[in-house]
């Protein structure tokens, strides 16, 4: 919907995310923020935001985005329901905790998976938020056939991963949501974009990394990610960036990453990345940050 409104406004400001997700964004914040060509949208009237490839929305929920219209695209179906009843059910989504699940902090490995399949069967999203807490690592995986199949995780020390239900978190993200257009698909919503004036828009991009060999796949996504849907992504935000828009992508920094972003300013960035519980686990990535648009 708010693909084409350009004038509404969403009341709001910066929260951290309310699901916890493989490869977030938060640390990088900071480094975007400092950007001139975001500075320069921040003065802009009558902004809109796109976040395309949304996972749990660092970036989004870090951004101020009082007086913005935002769209956000997410293929992830159970974090899209989840996120669709933040915004639209929140109240009925708390008292389902209260009644049901109550201050319970942690579930048994049999739980999970009785749990997992009744999220499969469901579709619930308190079960998703539960589960994506407990899975292992963190990772929330979804298979080809569309299933929820995240192990269940411990932590280093043996004990179950702390459920945490954010009640003042979950108010604070249905507040932020207001308004905000919530879409499948990323390369419709570009799409969708490419036909509006979007000189007052900023897009910010973190498609899931390209593997690190053409033969290895991202098994947490149940459409593998490759080098050919890279490449039409940046041709979709060429388009967008020729329609005014300020366009960054964040991916792995690779020299093939790179043949793929020839003409835009690249500013390499460094960030631990939290997938894992052990320190060994918890690499740092060499990335960057790919930025085309007005400054
Ligand atoms: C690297 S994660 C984004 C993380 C996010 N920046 C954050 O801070 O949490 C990439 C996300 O893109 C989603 N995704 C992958 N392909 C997509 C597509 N074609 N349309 C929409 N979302 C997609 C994945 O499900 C995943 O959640």
């Amino acid at each position: 919907m708010a693909l084409l409104q350009f004038e509404h406004s969403i009341p709001g400001n910066n929260m951290n995310p309310i699901l916890k997700w493989p490869g977030g964004k938060r640390k990088l914040l900071p480094v975007l923020w400092e950007l001139p060509c975001v500075q320069a949208w921040q003065k802009k009237p009558q902004r809109r935001y796109i976040e395309p490839f949304f996972g749990g929305g660092a970036v989004f929920f870090g951004l101020d985005t009082t007086g913005v219209a935002c769209d956000i695209a997410e293929a992830n179906p159970f974090a899209r329901r989840f996120y669709a009843t933040v915004q639209q059910q929140c109240e009925q989504l708390i008292a389902c905790f209260q009644s049901w699940w109550g201050d319970r902090d942690c579930v048994s490995e049999a739980e999970f998976y009785q749990l997992r399949s009744w999220l499969n069967e469901t579709q619930h999203p308190a079960l998703f938020y539960l589960l994506s807490q407990a899975c292992f690592n963190g990772l929330i995986r979804i298979n080809a056939a569309g299933a929820f199949n995240s192990s269940y995780g411990l932590k280093t020390d043996g004990q179950p991963n702390w459920i945490v239900i954010d009640y003042a978190g979950l108010r604070e993200a249905s507040r932020k949501l207001q308004g905000v257009g919530i879409h499948r698909e990323a390369f419709r919503v570009l799409f969708m974009a490419t036909e509006l004036d979007l000189s007052n828009t900023l897009i910010y991009c973190d498609p899931p990394y390209l593997p690190r060999t053409p033969t290895a796949s991202f098994s947490s996504y149940s459409i593998p990610w490759n080098e050919k849907r890279l490449q039409a992504l940046v041709s979709l935000l060429w388009r967008c960036c020729s329609r005014g828009a300020t366009v960054i992508v964040s991916e792995r920094d690779t020299p093939v990453t790179r043949t793929y972003l020839t003409n835009w300013k690249i500013q390499p960035v460094e960030l631990n990345h939290s997938i894992g519980c052990t320190a060994a686990s918890r690499v740092k990535e060499a990335e960057l940050i790919a930025i085309h648009g007005p400054v």
